[in-house]
């Protein structure tokens, strides 16, 4: 089987992958292929960190490649914390540290509209190419849910009386932001 390498350590993100492209590639992440140097992720889009992490694995390590980078964009914030997003309060935040300063930047704020957005940069015979997948909501005034990860406490999605955290895997996956932008990437792949 064709394989290509997914430039991601986070092992759920892998895992949810390898499921999905079960067939149809076999997906190596960056442990797989002895890389464990820090990929310094510095560009000033989500575009741009996806493509770095992409082109870090095809040009030392010559294999196809995709990267995926994600921010959460709240409208009244000019889109902060955007690109971003992972160290909105700070180098070593943590998840909650992020979710109380976001929450404290829209005290009193009406305008609660936001996005998730993810692009995924793939690299495969000496091309590159973009998919990206986006989830419009808004932030709610306090946190609700136990399940997920990061902003998911405070991300009420458009049309669902639920935020990310109060859903269930499988129904936040089918509507996500990385959802979405995977879907486009299966879908590219399946019609080589
Ligand atoms: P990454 O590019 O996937 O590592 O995402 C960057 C940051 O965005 C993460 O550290 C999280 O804080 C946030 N984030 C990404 N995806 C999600 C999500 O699905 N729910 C909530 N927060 C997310």
């Amino acid at each position: 089987m064709k394989q290509i390498v997914f430039a991601t350590n986070n092992k759920n993100k892998l895992r949810e992958m390898r499921e999905i492209m079960d067939g149809l590639y076999e997906v190596l992440g960056l442990d797989d292929i002895g890389c464990h140097e820090e990929i310094v992720e510095d560009a000033e889009t989500l575009q741009g960190n996806a493509k770095i992490k992409a082109d870090f694995v095809t040009n030392n390590y010559h294999l196809d490649c995709f990267a995926d980078d994600t921010g959460l964009e709240v409208e009244a914030l000019d889109g902060a914390p955007g690109v971003y997003s992972a160290r909105y309060a700070g180098e070593h935040c943590s998840y909650q540290d992020n979710v109380r300063k976001l929450l404290a930047a829209l005290k009193g704020v009406e305008n609660r509209k936001a996005a998730f957005r993810t692009v995924i940069a793939l690299n495969l015979d000496g091309k590159s190419y973009f998919f990206e997948g986006r989830c419009d909501g808004q932030i709610t005034q306090e946190q609700r849910g136990t399940d997920g990860f990061g902003y998911d406490p405070i991300f009420q999605p458009e049309g669902f009386a639920e935020t990310f955290a109060e859903m269930g895997h499988e129904g936040k996956n089918a509507i996500s932001h990385r959802g979405r932008a995977t879907q486009k990437l299966i879908a590219f792949l399946k019609n080589l």
